[in-house]
């Protein structure tokens, strides 16, 4: 457990805050975020470059809370978007447009627009067809665009194939086979302005080797690229860094960045890293309390307030988090093996399976690991509300989203005129 999750006494707590007030006040299902936890973990990306020209670019879309994206900003954090929802959240964060670098495959002529308005630091270009369209919107506006571009470097990052992006057969980035040309197409074009080179190859990646592999390939390009006479000033390196979920052992964010540095070697450039999930994941939890228990004849089941709208990790990918009771149960309470699943109607909604837990009815449990990829992701599938966010600093606790309301769910929505 991260350390700014403890336990005092059998209960659990965030930083000095305990989890059950935190329910009594805003009530579940609630994301609790440890501002301390988010310090920690960018910091351990920050120090780690020294004095080593970097940016690490939180990526937003791990969790775009304004909070979140404030915290972050608030120790010159640079931002990874994908949209200009995410551009407006971050600028709206107290985020610098000169250390926001866009990425995202299907970047639309409008945030093109918008994104040269602010003057964002770079884009992360995955096409020609993007690069072109790049390139008119920049001459129109009469600007020049900052561009590196995303290359791919078919590389196995041995995880989930929903979240494996560095592969011939993914969407992702441009074949290092056609870089060379595309580079040489930009240099010629006045509104372009090449800064670098990029790659992402997945997420929840827990070893080095395919980091390492995928940097030595993007390495022989900028080196031939170089041999052409064109300097490549930024090496962004993606992000992608796993955690331990259930036992996985990733390597720290030190030595990862230690190792980026060792292939870069005596080249200069300026590294940008786009850590999502290493940012955030460890340092929130999702609080849910049990409405019933049931069993059948092949399971006991505790369905909790919390559903796969509010947390769609397990069904989609897979994904095991860790399931606690925020307070321990008296030892009368039996311990059993529980599937914890949640109100929707569908099998795959379950929060965790075979889970083994000691439960009174009422249960208030913590999901941990939720940080990332946990609120972002949540949606209004049977008409729920989504949860309400709040983040603990020291002995205080904020709500910095409020639960949405069920007038909230339809009220973009209108009836038929009659006939
Ligand atoms: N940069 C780019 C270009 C990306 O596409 C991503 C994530 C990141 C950085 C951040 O990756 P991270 O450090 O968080 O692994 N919803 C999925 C994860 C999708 C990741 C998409 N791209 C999940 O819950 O596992």
């Amino acid at each position: 457990m991260n350390p700014v999750f403890h336990r005092q006494a059998g209960r659990l707590f965030a930083e000095s805050v305990d989890l059950e007030a935190i329910a009594e006040r805003f009530g579940t299902p609630c994301y609790v975020y440890s501002r301390a936890a988010l310090e920690q973990a960018w910091r351990a990306y920050d120090d780690a470059f020294g004095a080593h020209p970097h940016l690490v670019c939180y990526a937003v879309k791990a969790n775009s809370n304004l909070a979140v994206l404030n915290v972050l900003a608030q120790l010159g954090s640079g931002f990874d978007i994908v949209s200009e929802g995410e551009l407006e959240r971050v600028l709206a964060a107290g985020g610098t447009a000169s250390a926001i670098v866009f990425s995202g495959v299907g970047k639309r002529e409008r945030e093109i627009s918008v994104a040269l308005d602010h003057e964002i630091r770079c884009f992360n270009v995955e096409s020609r067809a993007e690069l072109e369209r790049i390139e008119a919107v920049a001459r129109g506006k009469g600007v020049r665009a900052p561009i590196s571009l995303r290359v791919n470097p078919d590389v196995d990052a041995q995880t989930h194939p929903y979240i494996s992006t560095g592969l011939r057969e993914n969407k992702f980035g441009i074949p290092l086979s056609e870089a060379k040309d595309l580079y040489r197409w930009a240099l010629e074009r006045n509104a372009l302005d090449v800064h670098g080179v990029d790659c992402h190859i997945g997420s929840q990646i827990v070893s080095l080797g395919p980091f390492e592999a995928a940097l030595e390939r993007v390495f022989e390009l900028v080196d031939s690229l170089a041999a052409d006479g064109v300097t490549v000033k930024d090496v962004n390196v993606g992000g992608g860094l796993g955690i331990a979920y259930q036992g996985e052992d990733p390597p720290e964010a030190g030595a990862y960045v230690r190792s980026m540095l060792q292939i870069l070697g005596e080249r200069e450039a300026t590294i940008l890293v786009e850590p999502g999930r290493s940012i955030s994941g460890h340092a929130g939890l999702l609080l849910t309390r049990v409405e019933y228990l049931k069993q059948n004849e092949a399971r006991h089941f505790a369905v909790v307030d919390a559903a796969m709208n509010d947390f769609i990790r397990p069904a989609l990918y897979d994904g095991w988090s860790e399931i606690c009771s925020v307070v321990q149960a008296s030892p009368d309470v039996p311990v059993r093996l529980y599937d914890v699943v949640g109100p929707v109607c569908e099998s795959g909604d379950f929060i965790g399976k075979q889970r083994e837990l000691a439960l009174s009815s009422d249960a208030l449990l913590a999901v941990m690991t939720t940080g990332a990829y946990g609120f972002v992701m949540s949606s209004n599938y049977n008409s729920r509300p989504r949860a309400c966010e709040v983040m603990v600093d020291a002995e205080q606790m904020h709500l910095v989203r409020r639960r949405e309301t069920t007038a909230e769910l339809f009220a973009h929505e209108s009836l038929m005129p009659s006939r």
